[in-house]
């Protein structure tokens, strides 16, 4: 299991449950990352979505609710029921793609983190656990992007002993 996340070098990632900057190469390289994968996400996240569930992807959405149908996507009711259907799948394609509350409860599972990483601070609400301290490590790093008056990288880090699920 691998997650995806685009947080700045503070961990914010959201906003009034909406992404914090519109970075065009980011989006891309997200869909280019996750496309025929298995996207694992909470239900906040999955509702900010502009288009869902999201295409060419198997859709597992987290929640409690027990009343709530969403066409196109797997609905579990606990991280424990995530990993029984989870196991069904090859791990290496399997992307946890948020929000905080789900990053923060699966990162210890992640082998892989890609990071989009950003310079630029704004207003934020959302933020997620600091990745290198549950042993995550630095391990590549793209010459800086600028975009929309953003300063980014993309950015890969391994965990070399990431939990078993
Ligand atoms: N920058 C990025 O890469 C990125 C990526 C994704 C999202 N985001 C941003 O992150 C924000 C949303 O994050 P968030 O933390 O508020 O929400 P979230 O993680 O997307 O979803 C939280 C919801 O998931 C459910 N949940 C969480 N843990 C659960 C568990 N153990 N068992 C069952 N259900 C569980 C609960 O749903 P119920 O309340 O329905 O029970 C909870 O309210 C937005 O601003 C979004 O734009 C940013």
């Amino acid at each position: 299991m691998n997650l995806i996340v685009a947080m700045t070098k503070n961990y914010a990632i959201g906003n009034k449950n909406e992404l914090l900057f519109h970075l065009p190469t980011d989006l891309k390289n997200f869909k280019e990352k996750t496309t025929n994968k298995v996207v694992v996400m909470g239900l906040n996240t999955y509702l900010s979505l502009p288009k869902r569930p999201l295409p060419n992807r198997v859709n597992i959405v987290i929640t409690r609710k027990n009343d709530i149908v969403l066409e196109g996507a797997t609905i579990v009711h606990s991280i424990q029921e995530l990993f029984e259907i989870l196991k069904t799948y090859n791990s290496d394609n399997v992307f946890v793609i948020g929000g905080a509350k789900i990053y923060n409860q699966l990162m210890d599972y992640c082998k892989y983190a890609y990071v989009t990483y950003i310079e630029t601070e704004v207003p934020a609400d959302t933020y997620i656990k600091n990745i290198e301290n549950v042993g995550f490590k630095l391990k590549e790093s793209s010459q800086i992007m600028h975009e929309n008056d953003v300063d980014y990288t993309f950015r890969i880090y391994e965990n070399t002993k990431p939990k078993n699920i």
